[in-house]
C-alpha cells in the first residue's frame, strides 16, 4: 500500500534533514527531489543541454556528493526554471512517491504539482536569515571557503527564483501543514513533522 508525505519548503529550510529522519522512523523510502535538478545542473555546468540531460538522468546520477556545491545549487534553480526539465522528471517523481511502503519526496512541488494526492502535506520555513547560517554552517562544516553574505545573497537569489517562476513555482499547498523552524532545534522539528504526519495520516492504519 502506498503512502505519499509532501515535504516542500525554500532553500536551506531543513526539509532534507527532516524528511531524513521522518522516513527513517516510519520506515519510509526517501527522495530528494532537489538532486534530480542538481543534477541536471551539475551536467549544464559540464556543457551539456539542459532538456538533453534531463531526459537521461539516471537515478545513479544522485549519489554524487559533489551536488551539494553552491555552484550546482545555483545551475540547479536555472535549469528549474525550464518546463521541459520540470515535464521529463515528473514521471519518475511520481513513480517513487507510489512505491509500496511509503514514501517521502521533498522538493518545491511536491505537494502542488508532483502529487497533489499525497496523503500528507508539510511545507517547511524558515527566516532568510536562519535558512543562510544553516547552510553556512553546513558547507564550512564540510571545508568549503565562502562568506555567510555569500550563502544569504544565494539563498535570497534562488528563493526569488523559485518563487517568481512559472512553471511549478514555489509556494505552499493550500492544504499544507505549516512548520516554520526557525526557532526549534533539529529534534523539536522532526518531533513536530512526526506529530503532524500521525495526526493527519493515521499512517499505522494505512500500512
Ligand atoms: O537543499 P536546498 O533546499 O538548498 O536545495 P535543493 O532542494 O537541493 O534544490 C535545488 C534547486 O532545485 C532549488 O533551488 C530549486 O530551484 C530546484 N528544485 C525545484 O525546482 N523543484 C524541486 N522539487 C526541488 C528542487
Amino acid at each position: 500500500m502506498s503512502f505519499t508525505v509532501a515535504i516542500d519548503g525554500p532553500a536551506a529550510a531543513g526539509k532534507g534533514t527532516i524528511s531524513k529522519a521522518v522516513a527513517s522512523h516510519f520506515g519510509f523510502a526517501h527522495l530528494d527531489t532537489g538532486l534530480l535538478y542538481r543534477a541536471v545542473g551539475a551536467k549544464v555546468l559540464a556543457g551539456a543541454d539542459p532538456v538533453t540531460a534531463a531526459r537521461a538522468l539516471d537515478p545513479v546520477d544522485l549519489e554524487n556528493d559533489a551536488l551539494r556545491t553552491p555552484a550546482v545549487a545555483q545551475a540547479a534553480s536555472e535549469v528549474a526554471v525550464i518546463p521541459d526539465v520540470r515535464a521529463a522528471l515528473v514521471a519518475f517523481q511520481q513513480g517513487f512517491a507510489r512505491r509500496d511502503g511509503g514514501a517521502v519526496l521533498d522538493g518545491r512541488d511536491i505537494g502542488t504539482v508532483i502529487c497533489p494526492q499525497a496523503d500528507v502535506k508539510i511545507f517547511v520555513t524558515a527566516s532568510a536569515e536562519c535558512r543562510a547560517q544553516r547552510r553556512f554552517d553546513e558547507l564550512t562544516g564540510k571545508g568549503t571557503d565562502i562568506t555567510y553574505e555569500t550563502v544569504l545573497a544565494d539563498v535570497k537569489a534562488r528563493d526569488k527564483r523559485d518563487r517568481d517562476r512559472a512553471a511549478s513555482p514555489l509556494v505552499p499547498a493550500e492544504d499544507a501543514v505549516m512548520l516554520d523552524t526557525s526557532d526549534l532545534s533539529i529534534e523539536q522539528a522532526v518531533a513536530q513533522a512526526i506529530a503532524i504526519i500521525t495526526d493527519a495520516g493515521g499512517v499505522a492504519s494505512r500500512l
